[in-house]
């Protein structure tokens, strides 16, 4: 097993380039079994939950090719015929469940074992199984699968009672094929379902309104493959602006889109962080004294939840007290205990963490709890004093590309060793 030692206390500097969007990256992965053609996905971030859904599609027969050299995939779906995906790909990421929609779309039915991921909330299906059932498909539950039948699709007006990610780019992708029109009504509006909206348009699709709240797909009879070049992942940005911050150093964080990171931008603002935003890239300057800030996570364009974690880091060392309220998901504060192994002061109350600045983080040995977590510890380890250890870095790999080499390229002290 492998783990991170990052020594706290070095100032970062430099410029770090941004990955694209895992989270554009899975949907548009599996949205490509709905080209029935070849379809490449140009500068794709190399990392184990974007090799996890290109085996979903192997194994329902896609012929997958990932080129890690040029960060290229190629996905063949001309051929495919229905099947089933491994179980065992699905439980291990929740994202599989992206599938659902391309299948039933393209083969009228689909069956697939209830869901994995991230240990962070029980993230139900029920909003993706609504809009599916209102397109007209009977979905049934039992044995610990999902299963979904459909002779024909339909067009019909879905509302969404929670604006859920999946929920929205299954059901947009389950549209594409239906008769008529499909309205998503209080749609989820991330940058991410605007890239998925872009690539199944650019196939053929006709998709209008993705990245508002109301989104409108017309059915169409197929689609063509097609080469899509992914947005940047904002959250791998944001991550690495707070590194700026919580070593109080100014770094460069290059390739991004200033549009996605409005929340990230206005909360770090208000702490006292400078930012000078240039054309695709944010210079963030932390070494000016900081202010506590209080954050509540909300859907898109609200202040992201995958970037709680690091937050929650970063105002452990701000002196004052910041109150942070989790409203996505409800078992998000994993990563607290950690921070306080550290020194922290947290004290949860429910969905609120109350953070008491320190006047130092001590290195300790630390568990990586979910993705954002772990990304949460390498940026307290960062500023602690001493060593500090993270293990199931697993986490961590599934959704940051090289991540102690792009920390190591700042002047991080920080290694990845065989535990
Ligand atoms: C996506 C992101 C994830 C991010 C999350 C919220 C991907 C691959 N993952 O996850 O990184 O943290 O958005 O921004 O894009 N819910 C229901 N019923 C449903 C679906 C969701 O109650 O049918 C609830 C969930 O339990 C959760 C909330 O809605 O509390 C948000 O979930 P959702 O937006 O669906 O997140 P994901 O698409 O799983």
């Amino acid at each position: 097993m492998e783990k991170i030692v990052v020594k706290g206390g070095s100032k970062l500097s430099g410029k770090i380039k941004i990955s694209a969007a895992k989270n554009s990256v899975l949907p548009i992965i599996a949205g490509s079994i709905l080209s029935g053609g070849r379809c490449v996905i140009e500068n794709a971030p190399m990392l184990e939950d974007v090799f996890v859904i290109s085996d979903v599609l192997k194994s329902v027969s896609a012929e997958t090719v990932i080129d890690k050299e040029n960060s290229r995939i190629l996905i063949d779906t001309s051929n495919i015929s229905y099947g089933e995906p491994s179980s065992e790909l699905v439980r291990k990421m929740r994202a599989s469940f992206l599938i659902m929609g391309p299948m039933i779309a393209r083969f009228g039915r689909f069956k697939i074992s209830l869901p994995g991921g991230c240990n962070i909330g029980t993230r139900p299906i029920d909003l993706h199984l609504k809009g599916l059932t209102a397109l007209g498909a009977e979905v049934s539950i039992g044995h610990g699968y999902v299963e979904a039948v459909a002779n024909r699709l339909i067009g019909n007006k879905v509302y969404l009672d929670f604006p859920s990610v999946g929920a929205t780019e299954n059901i947009m992708m389950a549209a594409v094929f239906a008769d008529g029109e499909t309205i998503i009504e209080n749609s989820a509006e991330e940058p991410e379902i605007e890239d998925l909206a872009k690539f199944l348009n650019n196939m053929g699709a006709i998709i209008e309104g993705a990245g508002t709240d109301t989104i409108k797909i017309t059915g169409v009879k197929s689609l063509r493959g097609t080469v899509h070049k992914p947005i940047c992942d904002r959250i791998e940005a944001g991550t690495f602006m707070v590194a700026g911050a919580i070593t109080r150093s100014k770094v460069e964080v290059v390739g991004v889109n200033e549009e996605h990171l409005k929340p990230i931008i206005a909360k770090l603002t208000e702490m006292g962080v400078s930012l000078e935003l240039g054309e695709d890239s944010i210079i963030v300057d932390g070494t000016k004294i900081l202010k506590p800030v209080d954050i509540k996570t909300m859907p898109y364009p609200g202040f992201p939840t995958d970037m709680q974690a690091q937050m929650m880091s970063l105002l452990c060392t701000v002196k004052g007290t910041s109150v942070i309220t989790e409203t996505i998901f409800e078992n998000r504060f994993m990563h607290a205990q950690e921070l306080k192994r550290m020194g922290a002061n947290i004290k949860i109350d429910g969905r609120s963490a109350v953070v008491e600045g320190v006047d130092m983080l001590t290195g300790s040995e630390v568990k990586a709890t979910d993705l954002r977590a772990g990304a949460a510890l390498i940026l307290a380890g960062l500023a602690s004093e001493g060593e500090t250890v993270i293990s199931d870095i697993y986490h961590i790999d599934r959704g940051y590309v090289d991540i102690e080499n792009k920390f190591k390229g700042l002047g991080a002290d920080i290694k990845r060793i065989e535990a």
